[in-house]
C-alpha cells in the first residue's frame, strides 16, 4: 500500500506529533486516530472538502490530458532539476502524475502527494507504489513533520511559502511550476478561458520573500496538436469547468509554456 511511502513523514493535525501510517487506522502518540479510506488514501482535512475542490470529472480530464504526453516537457524539466531528492512533498499534487514521473527517475526516494480534493487524492493513491497520498488544505498548517522533505514541489497549485519553508531540510529546494502568459493561448483565446495574471511573477516572488531565496528560473516550452478530445479535457481540467465546457471543441495547436522556478530556503530553518 502505497500510504506507507508516508512513514515519519506525516504529522497528526491535531496534536502535531508524528503519526503512525503503519498501522490503520494512522495513529499518533496522543491517541488521536485517522481512518484509511478503502482506496488507499489518508483523509487529515478534518472536515467536508470546500467547494472550489477539484471535482471527480476535473480530475479525470487532467488524468487524460496527463496521459496523453501533452506536458511531458514539463515532467523532464522537474525531473533535471531534483536528481538529488530522498523524500518530496507535492502540493497540489492533483492526480499524483508529476509526483510519480519523478519517483520513477528517483529509485531510492519517496513522497508524498497532498490534495483538498477527495477525487484528487483517490486517483492520486494509485500513482506509484512510493507515493503517498493525503487529503489537507495548503493553506492550513501542513500535516507533515518539519524539517522532513528535501523537495517541495507545487505544480500550478496554491503556494503556502512559510509552510513550505518549514517542511524543507535547511538544504532542501522548492520547485515551483507557473504557467506563462502563451500558456495554451490558443484554447483560452478560442473558448474564452479565464487568462493568465499579468502580475502573477511578482506575486510569487514576493510570497517567497523571507522563506526563499530564488536561484533558477527555467522557461520549458513545447508544441501540442491536440484533437477535439484533447482540446475538451484541457478546458475540463481547469477552473474553467466550474462554469461550464463547451460541447462543440474543434482540435488545435496549443502551446505547453511554463517556468519551472526553483528557490532554496532563506536562512536554516528552527525547529
Ligand atoms: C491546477 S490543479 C494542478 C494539479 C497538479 N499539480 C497537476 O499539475 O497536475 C490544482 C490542484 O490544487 C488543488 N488545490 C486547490 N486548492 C487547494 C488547497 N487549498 N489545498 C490543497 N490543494 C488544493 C486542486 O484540488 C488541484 O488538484
Amino acid at each position: 500500500m502505497s500510504l506507507d511511502a508516508a512513514q515519519g513523514l506525516l504529522a497528526c493535525p491535531v496534536c502535531a506529533g508524528a503519526l503512525n501510517v503503519a498501522d490503520r487506522p494512522a495513529s499518533c502518540r496522543d491517541g488521536h486516530r485517522f481512518d484509511v479510506a478503502r482506496q488507499g488514501y489518508l483523509n487529515l482535512l478534518g472536515g467536508p472538502q470546500p467547494e472550489h475542490a477539484d471535482t471527480a470529472s476535473m480530475v479525470e480530464a487532467r488524468a487524460r490530458v496527463l496521459t496523453s504526453g501533452a506536458f511531458h516537457a514539463v515532467d523532464a524539466a522537474l525531473a533535471r532539476r531534483t536528481d538529488r531528492a530522498r523524500t518530496i512533498l507535492d502540493v497540489g499534487g492533483g492526480t499524483g502524475h508529476h509526483l510519480a514521473r519523478l519517483l520513477d527517475t528517483l529509485p531510492g526516494a519517496r513522497g508524498v502527494t497532498l490534495d483538498i480534493s477527495t477525487a484528487a487524492a483517490r486517483r492520486a493513491a494509485r500513482a506509484h507504489p512510493r507515493a503517498a497520498s493525503v487529503v489537507a488544505d495548503a493553506w492550513g498548517t501542513l500535516p507533515v513533520r518539519p524539517g522532513r522533505f528535501d523537495l517541495v514541489t507545487c505544480v500550478f497549485a496554491p503556494r503556502n511559502m512559510a509552510a513550505f519553508a518549514r517542511a524543507l531540510t535547511p538544504s532542501g529546494l522548492l520547485v515551483v511550476v507557473t504557467p506563462e502568459p502563451d500558456h495554451l493561448a490558443s484554447v483560452r483565446e478560442r473558448h474564452g478561458l479565464l487568462g493568465i495574471d499579468p502580475d502573477k511573477d511578482d506575486r510569487l516572488l514576493r510570497s517567497a520573500s523571507g522563506h526563499f531565496q530564488p536561484v533558477a528560473r527555467h522557461r520549458v516550452r513545447s508544441v501540442v496538436d491536440a484533437d477535439a478530445a484533447l482540446v475538451a479535457d484541457l478546458i475540463a481540467m481547469g477552473p474553467n469547468a466550474f462554469h461550464g465546457v463547451p460541447t462543440e471543441v474543434e482540435p488545435l495547436t496549443t502551446e505547453i509554456s511554463v517556468s519551472v522556478w526553483v528557490f532554496r530556503p532563506a536562512q536554516a530553518q528552527m525547529f
